[in-house]
């Protein structure tokens, strides 16, 4: 019975932000989101002291300073940099390429003995390819870094990523392969890089506290379960979630890549000694070991918790998480994105669902400062952070 100005579908990221700012402009949002809690897929919570990211470890890390004072508005960071180590057949590397995997792949000790090296390789791999260009991400992959580290690094851990042997994965997946000459482990090429102490979901809480009582969140509701009636009452919308579902998939169905997350607590101060381990063999079936505390920098005694990660086909009983960005799924999308400007304006569809894109937290939160500068006519020039 509120006067609302705006429904938002999906209390993630996107949805939250826009509502923030929308109440900052005296604007009053209904949220609603089908989980029981707000964050999307960004969403944390507290396990004897330790805080596990439910769906995937979650590093922010940005070259926008807007993005980075905004989001430091929220929470207080830590000072942590992802430094990803990478298990092959038990013999261990650091990540991403550098100097250290250089000497533990081949004992080279000097950028001019990494670089011969990974050259000599490539060589070989060209020759075999003579005039053509590389078909599949295998011949790709070893065209740009050679067997030594794609047999070790790649092939594996992306063969179990998209259920498929390398040779019939698409040559554009891997477009290039960074490789640093200098001994540097930080994953990251980003000038701002941390975790919010206590988790993302407080951010995300703090922003509807702030809202002058102008937001309004219903957790457990599926906007399915009302479409019809919430699109005639409210005159503006956004909506963060699938857009093929909004359509009723009318133009087919777009695809994802899933994944399941096996927690477990275990009885140990410091279970692998690093927060993610990539498992790059193609035996084991998981992908990654995430070990939670390492993130906070944790050393309690007692009990840790680790997260294995799997990847799995996606079907719509399973959460959506990397869009699958082939010819195919691409023309899909533009029929749908066309069908929305074209008999929904005065929907904005946003979000990583809403655009079927993969978006890192600060994208998103750089294309939510772009729709609202849109939204309420602000200057390109406005900055969030000093708001
Ligand atoms: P998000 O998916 O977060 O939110 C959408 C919300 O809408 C969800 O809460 C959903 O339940 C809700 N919803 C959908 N349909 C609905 C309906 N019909 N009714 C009601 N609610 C509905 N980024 C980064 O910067 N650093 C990182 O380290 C990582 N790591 C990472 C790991 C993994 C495994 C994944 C999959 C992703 C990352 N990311 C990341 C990306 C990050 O998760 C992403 O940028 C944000 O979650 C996107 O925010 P959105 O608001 O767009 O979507």
């Amino acid at each position: 019975t509120k006067n609302y100005d705006y429904l938002i579908v999906g209390a993630g990221p996107f949805g939250m932000i826009f509502a923030h700012e929308a109440a900052k402009r005296g604007k009053r949002s209904l949220v609603v989101e089908k989980r029981p809690y707000i964050g999307g897929n960004t969403h944390t919570h507290t396990e004897h002291g330790i805080t596990v990211h439910d769906f995937g470890a979650h590093i922010f890390h940005t070259d926008n300073k807007e993005v980075w004072d905004y989001i430091r508005k929220f929470a207080e960071f830590n000072g942590y940099q992802n430094q990803v180590v990478a298990n092959y057949k038990g013999t261990l590397y650091n990540l991403p390429f550098n100097m250290n995997t250089f000497y533990q792949m081949w004992g080279t000790k000097t950028p001019d003995e990494a670089h011969a090296k990974i050259e000599e390789q490539k060589q070989i791999a060209l020759k075999d390819l003579g005039d053509r260009q590389p078909r599949n991400l295998e011949e790709q992959a070893i065209s740009l870094i050679g067997t030594d580290i794609y047999n070790k690094l790649i092939k594996g851990y992306t063969e179990k990523q998209w259920g498929r042997k390398a040779t019939e994965l698409p040559a554009f997946i891997i477009k290039r392969l960074p490789v640093r000459f200098i001994y540097d482990n930080n994953y990251f090429n980003h000038r701002y890089q941390g975790i919010p102490v206590g988790g993302y979901t407080q951010i995300f809480e703090n922003m509807v506290a702030e809202s002058n009582g102008l937001v309004d969140v219903l957790t457990d509701t599926d906007f399915f379960d009302y479409k019809e009636t919430l699109l005639s009452e409210f005159p503006r919308v956004l909506y963060t979630g699938m857009i093929d579902q909004f359509f009723d998939y009318k133009f087919g169905e777009l695809e994802y890549r899933s994944l399941r997350f096996e927690h477990e607590v275990i009885d140990s101060n410091n279970y692998q000694g690093n927060a993610v381990i990539n498992y790059t063999d193609s035996e084991t079936p998981y992908t990654r070991v995430m070990e939670w505390k390492h993130l906070d920098g944790l050393a309690d005694e007692g009990k840790t918790i680790i997260t294995k990660e799997y990847p799995q086909e996606w079907d719509r009983s399973k959460e959506a998480y990397y869009p699958v960005n082939n010819d195919k799924n691409t023309q899909i999308y533009k029929a749908y994105a066309t069908e929305a400007r074209k008999s929904h304006p005065e929907i904005i569809f946003g979000g990583r669902l809403g655009k079927y894109r993969y978006f890192d937290m600060d994208q998103v939160f750089n294309d939510a400062f772009n729709t609202v500068r849109q939204e309420f006519g602000i200057d390109q020039e406005f900055n969030f952070a000093h708001d």
